[in-house]
């Protein structure tokens, strides 16, 4: 009898190999190719279980222009605001979408809670669960209050049953929770392989097409963040979305990846709370709720995800330390670009941390992987080595480059407006930042170091070091950079002195000249932000 024919598929990509080898030939994953029958041609949709109605019938070629404009693809909202806005307004009829997440995050929750408002609509709405049984669904429907009479709810793994379920309930909108664990006896492979995967969705996704049904399949992530099974899935479907968060933080993000019907930046903002998840319309208020102004190593940056601006607090604390290699650590930014950012405090404004503990985190369990966020990242640590606070009504936005330049980063106009809008009215930026809004006094910094001289932390600019002159307790302080109200910190500032030359231990990028350099020595601010800002000040910013 001869043998039965095998090849090897690789679990994350599912590209076949006839040999095993320990690599992935096509995307080099390691020790990721299983043993799987062979597929023979022409049996995979042909056979058994009433699957060759999934070819359906042939199509008939119409003309493009009569197709435009049928109506057919408009989206239908889903009624959860956040929602419909990554979708670019709602579902298409017919559409095909992939909901990626980790397990636990939150999509059988926001996906229940979206049926029960698109079934209050009117269609009928089936939900299979093949991980969770009936009652488990039912009580978290009970938990989120489902009151819909139309919303059918089915426990099912096997993949004909689940087309014999949509054939009986004929539903509007199915969601396959998950597309993992249901499988489908007409394929040899076993359940949960990737040959699984993608001929369950490949069929699903023929039946959503011939009913013009709209489709959601619900899909877990690998431990590295790649839906399993990822390319094979990504080009299946219409839309593929991302649900994420931080476990233990309540805040989840949804982003698009791919999306036929509009673009990918939107950014969809839930919080999770004891009756599901619910839309953060104004994420920026709720990064800043429990900010505490006024404390050293703290600064606000409008950062941008996708085309959405939040306003993220960054913190950083700096102790000394003993140890040979004083720990880093980097909670919501990237962990090489705050290495970056201590390298170029070092070298471009003298602020010397190979002493000390860094840590810097952003507040709220948010992840900013963008340059704009360098220059805050960057303040807040200086403000902490330096224990001097940046004004409460600051924001700071900008790349730091390694020669401690200041670059100017996409839609800045954008970010300075939400920060106009949640009343800020100081901002430092790079050069060549565009008109702030009405409101909002920029400086406008060529380099870190004057930024942090802008900003107060360094040097004889800003209202901190003013006061303290103002008191003549600057040319008796120990160190004279660090010549603030409050008491000097653990970072080492390398030479400075209030003269002005803050930077003295590095080469300084541009020379201070004026010792009042500072928040409205730069072109463009008026100063007029950080008496605002600190009404206390007002004094010392007279001339
Ligand atoms: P779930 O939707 O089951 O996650 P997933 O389908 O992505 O695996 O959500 C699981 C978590 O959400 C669980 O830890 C409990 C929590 N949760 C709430 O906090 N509030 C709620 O109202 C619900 C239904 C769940
Ligand atoms: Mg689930």
């Amino acid at each position: 009898m001869p043998r039965a024919k095998t090849v090897y598929r690789c679990a994350e990509c599912g590209a076949t190999a006839p040999q095993w080898t320990g690599w992935c030939p096509a995307c080099e994953a390691s020790g990721t190719l299983s043993e799987e029958p062979a597929d023979r041609p022409g049996s995979r949709f042909a056979s058994g279980g009433g699957a060759s109605g999934a070819l359906g019938a042939p199509s008939t070629p119409v003309p493009l222009v009569e197709a435009i404009g049928d109506g057919g693809g408009d989206p239908v909202p889903t009624g959860f605001g956040e929602l419909d806005r990554v979708l670019g307004g709602g579902l298409v009829p017919g559409s095909v979408t992939l909901v990626g997440g980790e397990p636990g995050i939150g999509k059988s929750t926001l996906l229940l809670q979206a049926l029960a408002s698109m079934a209050a609509g009117g269609g009928a709405c089936l939900y299979v669960s093949a991980e969770e049984s009936a009652r488990q669904v039912a009580l978290r429907g009970e938990r989120l209050g489902v009151t819909a009479p139309n919303l059918w709810l089915v426990a099912e793994t096997v993949l004909p049953h689940v087309l014999d379920h949509v054939g009986t309930v004929a539903p509007e909108v199915l969601i396959v929770d998950s597309v993992q664990t249901i499988h489908d006896p007409d394929l040899s492979s076993a359940p949960g392989s990737v040959a699984q995967v993608r001929g369950c969705a490949h069929r699903l996704v023929v039946e959503a097409k011939r009913r013009s049904m709209t489709t959601i399949l619900v899909g877990h992530v690998t431990k590295d963040g790649a839906l399993a099974g990822p390319r094979v899935l990504e080009h299946l479907v219409d839309t593929v979305l991302s649900f994420e968060g931080e476990r233990h933080h309540a805040l989840r993000l949804m982003r698009p990846v791919k999306h036929r019907f509009g673009g990918t930046h939107e950014l969809g903002l839930f919080e999770m709370g004891e009756a599901g998840l619910a839309g953060v319309p104004d994420p920026s208020a709720l990064f800043l709720a429990d900010r505490q102004p006024g404390v050293a190593g703290s600064i606000v940056a409008p950062v941008l995800d996708g085309q959405r601006p939040l306003l993220v607090e960054v913190q950083a604390l700096v102790v000394p330390s003993q140890a040979p290699m004083p720990r880093r650590t980097a909670q919501g930014v990237d962990s090489g670009r705050l290495a970056q950012a201590l390298a170029v405090l070092e070298r471009h404004a003298g602020i010397v941390l190979g002493r000390s503990e860094v840590h810097v985190a952003v507040a709220g369990g948010v992840r900013v992987p963008e340059p704009g966020v360098d220059l805050a990242v960057a303040m807040a640590v200086a403000s902490a080595a330096t224990d001097r606070p940046v004004p409460a009504g600051l924001v700071a936005c900008g790349e730091v480059g390694l020669g401690g330049e200041l670059r100017q980063v996409g839609r800045t106009e954008r970010r300075l407006a939400e920060a106009a809008r949640l009343g800020f009215d100081a901002a430092v930026v790079p050069h060549s930042a565009p008109e702030p809004p009405d409101g909002l006094a920029v400086a406008r910094a060529t380099t870190l170091r004057l930024a942090l001289v802008a900003a107060g932390i360094l040097g004889g600019g800003g209202p901190a070091a003013r006061s303290a002159r103002r008191d003549r307790q600057a040319a008796t302080h120990p160190a004279g950079a660090a010549a603030g109200s409050a008491p000097s910190g653990t970072g080492r500032v390398a030479g400075g002195g209030s003269s002005g030359n803050d930077g003295g231990g590095a080469p300084p990028s541009r020379p201070v000249r004026d010792p009042d350099f500072g928040f409205d020595g730069i072109e463009g601010a008026t100063g007029r932000a950080l008496r605002a800002v600190r009404p206390g000040e007002r004094a010392s910013h007279a001339p």
